[in-house]
C-alpha cells in the first residue's frame, strides 16, 4: 500500500517536471537550439539567411537531418525529432522579408 502511493506520487511528479519546461517559457526548444547552433553559423555570414525565407518546415528537417554541403547533417542524438519538429516549424515561422 505505502509502495503503491509513493510510486503514484513519483508519476504525479514526474509528469509535472516534464511539463513544466514548455509552459514556463515562451521560447521553446526548437528555437533555443537554433539560437544556439543554427545561429553560430547561419546568422554570422558561414551559412545563407535562414530565416523569412517561406521554406516549408520539412526542408528545415530534411537539412538538418541530412547535411547539404558544407552544411553539417544532426543525428537523433544532436536533436531529437520533437524538438527539430520545433525548430523547424519556428523556422517556417518567421515572417518573409521581402513576400
Ligand atoms: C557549421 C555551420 C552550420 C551550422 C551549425 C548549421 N548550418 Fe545550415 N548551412 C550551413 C552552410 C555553410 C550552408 C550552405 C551549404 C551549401 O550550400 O553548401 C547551410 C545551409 C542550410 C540550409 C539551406 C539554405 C539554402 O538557402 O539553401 C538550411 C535550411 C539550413 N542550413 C538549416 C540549418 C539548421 C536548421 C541548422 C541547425 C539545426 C543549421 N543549418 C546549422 C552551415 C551550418
Amino acid at each position: 500500500m505505502i509502495n503503491k502511493m509513493t510510486s503514484s506520487w513519483g508519476l504525479a511528479f514526474l509528469a509535472l517536471a516534464s511539463i513544466q519546461p514548455a509552459t514556463a517559457q515562451s521560447v521553446n526548444a526548437g528555437q533555443q537550439f537554433y539560437q544556439k547552433v543554427c545561429a553560430k553559423c547561419h546568422e554570422a555570414g558561414i551559412g545563407p539567411v535562414i530565416t523569412g525565407r517561406g521554406l516549408p518546415a520539412i526542408t528545415y528537417v530534411s537539412i538538418a537531418r541530412n547535411g547539404n554541403r558544407a552544411m553539417p547533417a544532426f543525428r537523433v542524438t544532436d536533436i531529437d525529432d520533437a524538438t527539430l519538429q520545433q525548430l523547424a516549424d519556428y523556422l517556417a515561422s518567421t515572417p518573409v522579408k521581402n513576400p
